[in-house]
Parts: structure tokens; C-alpha cells; sequence
């Protein structure tokens, strides 16, 4: 493997990244072409993310590809991103697989076609062990349905007297959530200029760096990444701490999140 790219030590890079990748309607009618030549243009941009994410030994990439609020869209295009979907996982998981990619599916997949839901399944199965990158897509992902899934499997424990109430810590409640074992992101990317988080990730992204990129998705590129990751370099995270006590546990070299040595 090379060495990272940016020359940034490793309290400054991300761990975890999570991308709303957005803009691609916009890029195809600045072309004056459909919107589903925006999505397959999409497609390439997040090949070149994983990448780079690849390249820079980022742990965890996040992508958010269909909302839970996306069924809205105009059917002709919610099938284009199905089937998009589909010839994408069997175009590329024997790829991921060979790089290290450990891919997951995040949302109600329920609501797929059979024959996706296949796909989906075995892809998770055939990079299960893989661990250069943890890829994860949110499809028929919302924050809110998440958090409520979560409620309800706890819920359900409760009722059963598996659970009681008061032992419902935010420990419990995380681990019954999507991404529950990978860390929190740290850095949350929006493309397309929107400066909002669309019923992405609602309860993970409480302590999450928010940065908002002009670059339309299918224009996002390596540099682009670049700037995300020089702009969440120069931040500090607080959690709630002083910035004096920040830079004395940064010095003592220990985690600001958790205050735990490294
Ligand atoms: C993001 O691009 C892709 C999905 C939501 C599936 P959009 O399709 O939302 O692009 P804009 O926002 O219309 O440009
Ligand atoms: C968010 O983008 C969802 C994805 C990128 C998958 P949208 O384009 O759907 O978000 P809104 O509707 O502008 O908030
Ligand atoms: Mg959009």
C-alpha cells in the first residue's frame, strides 16, 4: 500500500467519512441531459471516492445514494437508480472485494426487488472479511426510520423482559442502530451546494465535522477530497470541552472524544 496522500497526521484525519452525494440532476441539466445521465456519471464519482478513500487508508466511507424520501421522485427515475443499483453491485463487487472492501448495505431493504436484495446479500457475504475499507451504502436509508427501528427492536426486548427501561443507556439504544460497530464520523461531506443533512444520518452525526462542497457529485474528485480533508484538519473538536482543555489533552496525547490515552 502507498503512503496516504495528504500529509496529515492521524488526529487530523477522519476515520470515518460520510458523503450525501448530491448534484447530479443538476449536473446532467447544466449538459442538457436527462437526470439519469447525472446518476450513471454518479456512478464513476463514487468509484474514484473509494479510491481515494482507498489510497489515504481511510477506515470507514459512508455513502448516501437513495433516501428513504426518494421514492417521490418521477418512477422512470427511482427505476433507473434501482437498476443502476443492481448492474453497479454486479459490475463491481469482485473489484472491492480484490481491493479490501468490506461493503454493507444500510435502510429498509425490504422494499427492493427480490433480486436486488440477492445481490445486496451476497456482496455483504462475499467481503464480510475484508477490512482496507468499510464501505457503507445508505439506500432506502432515513435517519428518523434508524432511530425508530432501534426503538422498536428495544421496545420488543422490553416487552418480552429481556430489557428493562432504565438500562436503555445511549450505549444500548447505539447498538441496535445502522454503523453501530464503526465509529461515528468525523467528517460529514455534502456535494451540490445544499447546506443540509436530508434525513441522513440523525443520531451518528451529533459530534460529526459538517462540510458543504460546491462540487456537483459526479464532479467530485481527489482534489475535491483534498479540500474536505485540509478544512477538517484545521478544526478542533470540542465535545463539549474548552479549547484550553482540547489542546492539554491533545498534548497529553490523548483522545478529546473520550479522553482516553492513545
Ligand atoms: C443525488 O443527486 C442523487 C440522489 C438523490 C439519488 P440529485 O438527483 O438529488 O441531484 P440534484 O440535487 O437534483 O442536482
Ligand atoms: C439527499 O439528496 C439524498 C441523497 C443524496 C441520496 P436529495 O437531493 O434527495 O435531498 P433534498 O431533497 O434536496 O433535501
Ligand atoms: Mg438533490
Amino acid at each position: 500500500m502507498e503512503k496516504p496522500a495528504v500529509p496529515i497526521d492521524d488526529y487530523r484525519m477522519p476515520r470515518h467519512i460520510a458523503i450525501v452525494m448530491d448534484g447530479n440532476g443538476r449536473w446532467a441539466k447544466k449538459r442538457f441531459l436527462p437526470r439519469t445521465a447525472g446518476h450513471r456519471a454518479g456512478v464513476a464519482a463514487v468509484r474514484k471516492v473509494i479510491e481515494c478513500c482507498l489510497k489515504r487508508r481511510i477506515e470507514a466511507l459512508t455513502l448516501f445514494a437513495f433516501s428513504s424520501e426518494n421514492w417521490r421522485r418521477p418512477p422512470q427515475e427511482v427505476s433507473l437508480l434501482m437498476e443502476l443499483f443492481l448492474t453497479t453491485l454486479e459490475r463491481e463487487t469482485e473489484k472491492l472485494n480484490e481491493n479490501g472492501v468490506r461493503l454493507r448495505v444500510i435502510g429498509d431493504r425490504a422494499a427492493f426487488a427480490p433480486v436486488l436484495q440477492e445481490k445486496i446479500s451476497a456482496a455483504e457475504r462475499l467481503t464480510s472479511e475484508n477490512s482496507q475499507l468499510n464501505l457503507t451504502i445508505a439506500a432506502n436509508y432515513g435517519g428518523r426510520w434508524d432511530i425508530l427501528q432501534a426503538a422498536r427492536v428495544l421496545a420488543e426486548r422490553v416487552a418480552q423482559g429481556d430489557l428493562c427501561p432504565e438500562d436503555i443507556s445511549t450505549g444500548v439504544f447505539e447498538s441496535e442502530l445502522a454503523l453501530a460497530d464503526l465509529p461515528e464520523p468525523d467528517l460529514f461531506i455534502r456535494t451540490g451546494g445544499e447546506q443540509r443533512i436530508s434525513n441522513f444520518l440523525l443520531w451518528q452525526l451529533a459530534y460529526t465535522e459538517l462540510y458543504f462542497s460546491p462540487a456537483l457529485w459526479p464532479d467530485f474528485d481527489d482534489q475535491a477530497l483534498e479540500l474536505a480533508l485540509n478544512d477538517y484538519a484545521s478544526r478542533q473538536r470540542r465535545f463539549g470541552y474548552t479549547s484550553e482543555q482540547v489542546e492539554d489533552l491533545v498534548s497529553e496525547n490523548a483522545c478529546p472524544k473520550t479522553g482516553e490515552s492513545r
